[in-house]
């Protein structure tokens, strides 16, 4: 698939500035591309009762479905800049709920030190109702 792969890291990098994570100090950053081009940002948000925490992919896809968008094509998502962080299995299952097999998922690190997989290597046969 056809998208700035950099552009989107460096989207997830800004967002990664905003993480709340003072019982971890593991900050990260998501960047969700939508199918229309939009760029929907998260970060982890942290909690002291440590079970609300959001992952910061979970925190953009809330954004997006929350904005009425549901159709996307790539996530890059960064944690520490020696990292390559790949998504919890918790996110992996959300974006499977509007997410096919295809959807590129950029794990970082920085845009210079990064992988790219896909959800459905992340997550094979994923659940979904019906
Ligand atoms: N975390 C994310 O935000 N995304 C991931 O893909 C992995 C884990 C967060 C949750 C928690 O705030 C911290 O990283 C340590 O687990």
């Amino acid at each position: 698939m056809s998208f700035d792969r950099k552009a989107l890291l460096r989207k997830a990098m800004e967002a990664r500035k905003f993480s709340y994570a003072p019982f971890s100090r593991f900050h990260v950053g998501a960047a969700l591309l939508s199918a229309d081009g939009r760029i929907f940002t998260g970060c982890n948000i942290e909690n002291s009762a440590y079970s609300p925490t959001l992952c910061a992919e979970r925190c953009a896809v809330a954004k997006a479905v929350s904005e009425g968008v549901r159709n996307f094509v790539a996530i890059a998502v960064v944690g520490p800049e020696n990292s390559q962080t790949t998504p919890c299995g918790v996110c992996r299952q959300v974006l499977y709920e509007f997410c096919d097999e295809n959807l590129s998922v950029l794990c970082g690190g920085t845009d210079e030190n990064y992988m790219e997989t896909t959800l459905g290597a992340l997550l094979p046969n994923g659940f979904r109702l019906s």
